[in-house]
């Protein structure tokens, strides 16, 4: 039905005659002379209905916004008076001979001209996703896929499938669920990743996998998280966690150097103890120039109790961000806003101290807390930040983890108001995780409970769970984790142990893990890989704020569809034949 898209038009075909098949994306009348924006995947190229070409006009006078059309006609370069520069194919227009309407549109139900609500992006989706910058990206994503695919190919990774009906696969979040009709009262479980098959391609002998596959996740959402999602899962057989890291970082090198025709150079390294101490995150953003400095060593023994409480504690942390410059131009009412902002994070306060004057002493220093705190602690803390002139200081005292998140949260958002964070990427890998995190309900795995550990026996670690650290390693993008990964366990005590430290019974690690725990049993090579997240990287790759703006169809925040307003109910018969039954409420 085309002999060119429109976007591909342009002076090298001018004279000739071309067939185009796309969308009216915008019309206009002047003086009898119609002019139609006519818009395909590939761009807009402007075709003109002249008068002269009677039979074409006459039914370009109905054409409306989102028509779809076929023309017929001639490429003609524009007088030099009338290129339009801004677009691709603004040197020439088409001369239109001939006009078959193929299908009429109605009004849209949304105009892209004023704000619209995401809801409603999403529910009229096919025709969001007609928007040139939406069809770019997507465009994009796909490139990428395939960039991906060529890669892993070359380097002999084999793109196996695994089962999307399955058990539960252990990664953090809440399973999806589907009942099972042939076995009443027995669930599947949707994959919240491949991992625990991938292990076992290894297991038989694959050496090198790969999969671009969906995972379901049934948690919070946010900007950066779907409930189901897509991995670049990887995983290889004989090579050492730094083996995989070359070559997943080699991976996303090369796809920011197709793509985007950036250099990322080599990757640094950075444990996770000193990401958590300098940033208060595992995925710090390295482009935001603030850091967390711990004081509790000079205020541990001061009169104020809110301070001397954590710093004597060894569950505490008291730290402080500098922020240069920033005195003056932070406001009380801005300040206050940046308490209210950390309780979010649990953090009960946010005690702050200006430097108007360094050389003045105490009288140079305004702070609601400097009446507290004695001439030795003031000039130590003055000294370990290195204040300045025109420097804010904001301070942390809580238990670790409120200090950690909330300054770490402060700390991006003092980046963003004051426009602080630079330009460019900044690629990491955080590495030596602790293999297990303390909580009120007992240890959890900071990977997954498949993570070998660092240089210990089973007994070992069994000794001493919480002091060990795990062969895994987070590769972090401009502050968003973009890929993690890990060394596995490949032998049976270990991973038995394992289980058992994380509070699952022998009983338990047999039903659920059974089939591992045997697999293990029959020569397993030591294996490692790494499982990206696709819609993370393409969003950092093409400047979008949110996945869902990478992702055809998306989820509401609230893991729903309003395109076709699923989740749905079932229907009565279905659940019967399942042998389901619905709660009243
Ligand atoms: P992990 O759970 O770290 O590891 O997931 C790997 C990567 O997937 C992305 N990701 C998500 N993206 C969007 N929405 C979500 N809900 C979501 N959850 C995770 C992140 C993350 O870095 N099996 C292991 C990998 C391995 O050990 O090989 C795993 O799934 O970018
Ligand atoms: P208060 O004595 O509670 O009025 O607190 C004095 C100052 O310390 C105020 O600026 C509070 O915001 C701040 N503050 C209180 N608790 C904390 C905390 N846990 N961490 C940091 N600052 C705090």
């Amino acid at each position: 039905m085309r002999s060119h898209y429109c976007g591909q038009v342009n002076e090298t075909l001018s004279g000739q005659n071309v067939t185009l098949a796309g969308w009216v994306n915008r019309r206009r009348d002047l003086g009898g002379v119609i002019f139609i924006d006519m818009r395909d995947r590939e761009g807009i190229v402007q075709v003109v209905f002249d008068p002269q070409q009677a039979a074409a006009i006459e039914h370009a006078d109905s054409l409306r916004q989102e028509f779809c059309i076929q023309i017929q006609g001639n490429v003609k370069e524009r007088p030099a008076s009338q290129v339009n520069d801004s677009m691709k194919t603004g040197k020439v227009e088409v001369i239109a001979t001939e006009l078959t309407i193929l299908s009429r549109s109605e009004p849209l139900p949304i105009d892209f001209n004023s704000e619209v609500s995401e809801e409603q992006r999403l529910r009229y989706r096919y025709i969001d996703l007609r928007r040139p910058l939406m069809n770019e990206r997507l465009q994009f994503r796909a490139r990428v896929a395939s960039s991906v695919r060529r890669f892993l190919d070359d380097n002999q990774f084999l793109d196996i499938e695994t089962p999307m009906l399955t058990r539960a696969t252990p990664e953090g979040a809440r399973d999806y669920l589907v009942p099972s009709r042939t076995h009443k009262g027995k669930f599947f479980a949707l994959p919240q990743s491949p991992q625990l098959f991938k292990q076992l391609l290894m297991m038989s002998g694959f050496d090198r996998y790969y999969q671009i596959v969906k995972c379901f996740r049934d948690e919070d959402l946010r900007a950066d998280r779907q409930p189901e999602f897509t991995q670049i899962d990887i995983e290889t057989s004989f090579m050492s966690a730094e083996q995989v890291r070359e070559v997943t970082e080699q991976l996303v090198r090369k796809l920011f150097n197709d793509m985007l025709e950036v250099e990322l150079g080599d990757f640094p390294s950075m444990p996770y103890s000193e990401a958590m101490r300098r940033f208060g995150s595992d995925k710090p953003d390295l482009r935001n120039p603030l850091e967390l400095v711990d004081v509790a060593d000079i205020l541990k023994d001061v009169e104020f109790k809110v301070f001397a409480g954590p710093a004597s504690d060894p569950k505490g942390r008291v730290a402080v961000i500098k922020v240069p410059g920033a005195a003056t131009k932070l406001s009380r009412k801005n300040i206050d806003e940046y308490g209210k902002f950390v309780e979010i994070y649990g953090a009960k306060g946010l005690a702050w101290l200006k430097v108007n004057d360094v050389a003045a002493g105490r009288e140079g220093l305004q702070s609601p807390i400097l009446k507290f705190l004695p001439d030795d602690a003031v000039e130590a803390l003055l000294t370990r930040v290195d204040a300045q002139n025109d420097d804010i200081l904001f301070f942390g005292a809580d238990n670790g983890v409120v200090v950690s998140e909330a300054l770490g949260a402060l700390r991006l958002k003092l980046g963003e108001d004051l426009g602080l964070v630079e330009d460019g990427w900044r690629p990491l890998w955080v590495v030596d995780f602790p293999m297990f995190e303390a909580t009120d309900e007992g240890l959890f795995a900071l990977h997954h409970p498949f993570t070998a550990p660092v240089g210990v026996s089973a007994e070992e670690l069994e000794a001493n769970p919480e002091g060990t650290l795990s062969n895994a390693y987070d590769m972090v993008l401009n502050g968003v984790e973009v890929g993690g990964g890990s060394v596995r366990i490949h032998e049976q005590h270990m991973q038995a142990a394992v289980f058992r430290i994380l509070g699952i019974s022998d009983e338990e690690a047999r039903e659920k893990f059974g089939f591992l725990l045997d697999a293990l049993k029959y020569g397993t090579p030591p294996h490692a890989g790494l499982a990206f997240g696709l819609d993370r990287l393409v969003m950092l790759m093409v400047g979008a704020t949110s996945i869902r703006d990478v992702i055809a169809f998306p989820k509401t925040t609230t893991a729903a569809c309003p395109l076709t307003d699923a989740p749905g109910f079932a229907n009565p018969d279905a659940l019967a034949e399942l042998g389901v039954q619905l709660k009243k409420d």
